[in-house]
């Protein structure tokens, strides 16, 4: 299986954890946009939608698929998105696509969350990937010396603007091994808005992309 097939099998696995008549939260990127395909063929039998960007809004309306702002659901019965990265205690590191806000918003609202990985996700501690940090534009410069202090590197995301009007910050050479720790720390900096670690909220269940099938790994 390639890795386009592996997030595909994941995103069809998923549907099996919607529950019809609902209203479902939607993430983003490429393993949430074959989630997004699957979740049209069944359609008629959900409520509607949240979604976590503008850039999911717009594919699942390009489906027919209603999307609703969520102060205006009472209740969303599941979250289902993909990651950057993942531990065995279903700690996330998210934001590779810069949705990390709207993600941990609409996650943080929801009763179940569900993450969607191909096998490549898969680490023993976070932080190889580069940590993504939202923040107000004004105070780059005081946050980047904030992330130093804690022993990280921050590097500005060039030439990109979150759906919200912020600047990303993504950190380099964090060996994260206290991940709820570091995720309040980082929260605690003025000027942060959000940052990609999902620790105090991680995945309930983790669906993993394989080569040979879709392993299912409930949270401890
Ligand atoms: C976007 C995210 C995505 O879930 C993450 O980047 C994984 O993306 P993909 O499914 O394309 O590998 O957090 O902000």
């Amino acid at each position: 299986m390639t890795q386009d097939e592996m997030k595909k099998a994941v995103a069809q696995e998923a549907i099996q954890h919607v529950e019809i008549d609902t209203i479902i939260g939607v993430g983003t990127g490429s393993t949430a946009n074959f989630f997004i395909d699957e979740l049209a063929k069944i359609k008629h039998q959900i409520k509607g939608t949240v979604a976590s960007s503008v850039a999911s809004a717009d594919r699942l309306k390009g489906h027919g698929i209603d999307v609703f702002e969520l102060n205006s659901v009472d209740e969303i019965s599941i979250y289902i998105d993909g990651a950057d990265e993942t531990n065995a205690y279903l700690h996330l590191v998210k934001g590779g696509g810069g949705a990390l806000t709207r993600e941990k918003i609409v996650a943080a609202a929801s009763k179940k969350f569900v993450c969607i990985v191909d096998e490549s996700k898969l680490v023993d501690y976070l932080g190889q990937f580069p940590l993504p940090v939202e923040v107000i534009p004004m105070a780059r410069g005081y946050v980047a010396r904030e992330i130093v202090k804690l022993g990280g590197e921050p590097v500005l995301r060039e030439g990109f603007t979150t759906d919200n009007g912020n600047i990303i910050l993504d950190i380099h050479g964090m060996e994260i091994m206290e991940a709820v720790k570091l995720e309040k720390q980082l929260n605690h900096i003025t000027g942060v808005v959000t940052n990609g670690l999902f620790a105090m909220r991680p995945a309930d269940v983790l669906l993993v992309g394989k080569p040979d099938g879709v392993d299912t790994v409930y949270s401890k």
